[in-house]
């Protein structure tokens, strides 16, 4: 995979760092990633009782390291929606949240999003909590899941408290599926060759990249790559 990566890096004209990141995987999935080459992995232990996530964190940190790639753990629960009903998650305990950042880890994931869709009484990000976990993680970079829907000021406020990283899927599967529809609704399948799949999907992955430049922006990260 390292090897593909890095190919493609070439042939595309790639000159800013890209990572390979394992996203919320198993204990067996990250070991299994690991070996198959990525940059970067996350273990999401954040179901294990705090001691079984502390001895699981420790082993893959040390895996990770050795292999040269960044590791990212969780602690607390994300909410999201399951058959219809959206939890929102468990917050994270910020003693908790102490003891999996000083395991070495490179990032944490601290429960306080969702996510999908947020519900319309969602009350916003809890930043008492992220205050509290970031004053008791010292200083370790703050991942923000569930990005979607996060309206721009709370976005900058959890940057301002320690949010390094946020995770963005739903909005750009948003944005792809809003274009496809218009390319669709328009007729264009039904000209010349328009169902040929590189032109229908075209109008939906250029929409996705129009979403991650925004984000790009809102969170500050031109450039800085
Ligand atoms: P959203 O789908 O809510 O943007 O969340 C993405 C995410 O956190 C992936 O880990």
């Amino acid at each position: 995979v390292a090897a593909m990566v890095k190919a493609m890096d070439e042939s595309l004209g790639i000159t800013v760092p890209v990572a390979l990141h394992l996203d919320h995987g198993t204990y067996e999935g990250a070991k299994a990633c690991v070996a198959a080459g990525f940059t970067s992995i996350m273990f999401d232990g954040s179901h294990y009782s705090i001691d079984e996530n502390v001895a699981k964190t420790t082993e893959l940190v040390a895996l990770a390291h050795d292999h040269g790639l960044s590791i990212e753990a969780e602690v607390g629960s994300i909410g999201g929606e399951e058959d219809g009903v959206i939890g929102m998650g468990e917050v994270a305990d910020p003693a908790e949240c102490a003891k999996i950042a000083a395991l070495g880890i490179d990032f944490l994931a601290a429960g306080i999003g969702i996510h999908g869709k947020y519900p319309a009484n969602w009350k916003g990000l809890d930043f008492v909590a992220l205050d509290k976990i970031h004053n008791a993680t010292d200083n370790i970079p703050l991942v923000l899941h569930g990005g979607t829907g996060i309206p721009d000021e709370m976005i900058k406020k959890a940057i301002s408290l320690g949010v390094s990283k946020i995770n963005v899927n739903t909005e750009c599967q948003l944005s792809f599926a809003d274009a496809t529809r218009k390319y669709i609704e328009a007729g264009k399948d039904l000209e010349g060759k328009g169902f040929d799949p590189r032109k229908l999907l075209a109008p939906g992955a250029e929409a996705i990249k129009a979403t991650v430049r925004e984000k790009i922006e809102l969170f500050g990260s031109a450039n800085k790559a």
